[in-house]
């Protein structure tokens, strides 16, 4: 299986990929990141540990990790994940413990010790977790294999101010260093994720999984898409973090191009912007493979067949 380390700031849209990834046999999940994003950390720490319980697999290692951004304040999104990060289902506390010691070390530590060309880091949150073990030990960078990372949008610009989304808005200084970072990424932005649409249809087929995990997903999803929904006008809202994994195990459903990516960090008006040079028009070095497309439905199809393993 694939080695894959999951850098996470949970959030309904990141359980849910987290559940995929921990249902996925192709996948071997080394160990699951916390970060400060949706909520603070003390919350998306928890919230990893009620996942991995939820999944049936308390022996997945959780992490905590940065507790505010590089540079920025910590900005935090309730308004779309509820107060807890997590509304929705009731999901027990959990009784798993975090492993000792930080994220941004086993981070490094992982990296140092594994084959190099082996780990994938896929980060569903803001990227000061892995800005931090890539200052701290940039001999890491040549033996990451990739980052299949959720953010960032280019002709759908932003979600949290017009111009950027959230993950990328958050820690952009972060942002900045892993673009830089010479590493090969996977980026799917908002163009892609805003085309997965939990549609009544596709949450009702998870439902009807009918059990815990199928329960409680359908839960998280009714109540995460109602932001969304609203505010687009959409039947269903987007199901961002869960394309990062399902790249991983059918990459054929997503389609993109290989382009330079730039993060502002200078103008407060678009702070956090991902600018993408979709048609090629700078010398920029090429960093980053940027998806446009994804086949919804059967991204959903895949989903859907591995929440029914848990
Ligand atoms: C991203 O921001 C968070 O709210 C979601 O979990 C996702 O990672 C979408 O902009
Ligand atoms: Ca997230």
């Amino acid at each position: 299986p694939q080695k894959i380390i999951i850098d996470t700031d949970p959030g309904q849209d990141d359980a849910v990929a987290i559940l995929l990834a921990l249902a996925s046999p192709e996948l071997d999940v080394l160990g699951i990141c916390a970060v400060a994003g949706n909520v603070p950390l003390h919350l998306t720490e928890k919230n990893a540990r009620k996942i991995c319980e939820l999944a049936g697999k308390p022996e997945a290692r959780v992490y905590r990790g940065a507790v505010r951004p590089l540079l920025r304040t910590l900005v935090t999104a309730e308004e779309v994940h509820g107060k807890t990060g997590l509304d929705g289902p009731e999901l027990p506390e959990p009784a798993m413990a975090l492993q000792p010691g930080h994220a941004v070390d086993f981070i490094i530590d992982t990296l140092m010790h594994e084959e190099p060309d082996t780990v994938t880091l896929c980060t569903l949150g803001p990227l000061t977790n892995v800005a931090l073990a890539l200052n701290r030990e940039p001999r890491i960078a040549p033996r990451i294999r990739r980052i299949v990372m959720m953010g960032g949008g280019y002709f759908e610009q932003g979600n949290v101010t017009p111009s950027a989304e959230f993950n990328i808005y958050v820690d952009p200084h972060a942002a900045d260093v892993v673009f830089r970072s010479g590493i090969d990424i996977v980026m799917m932005p908002l163009d892609v994720t805003h085309k997965a649409l939990t549609t009544r249809a596709r949450v009702d087929a998870i439902r009807a999984i009918a059990t815990p995990v199928g329960k409680a997903t359908a839960e998280l999803l009714d109540f995460f898409e109602r932001y969304d929904e609203s505010k687009y006008g959409t039947d269903g809202g987007p199901l961002h973090d869960p394309c990062v994994i399902a790249w991983l195990l059918q990459p054929e459903l997503f389609s993109g191009r290989h382009c330079n990516v730039t993060v502002e960090t200078m103008s407060e008006l678009t702070m956090g912007s991902t600018v993408v040079d979709w048609w090629g028009v700078t010398d920029r070095p090429k960093n980053a493979h940027v998806m446009r497309d994804i086949d919804a439905d059967g991204f959903f199809a895949l989903l859907t067949e591995r929440l029914a393993r848990l």
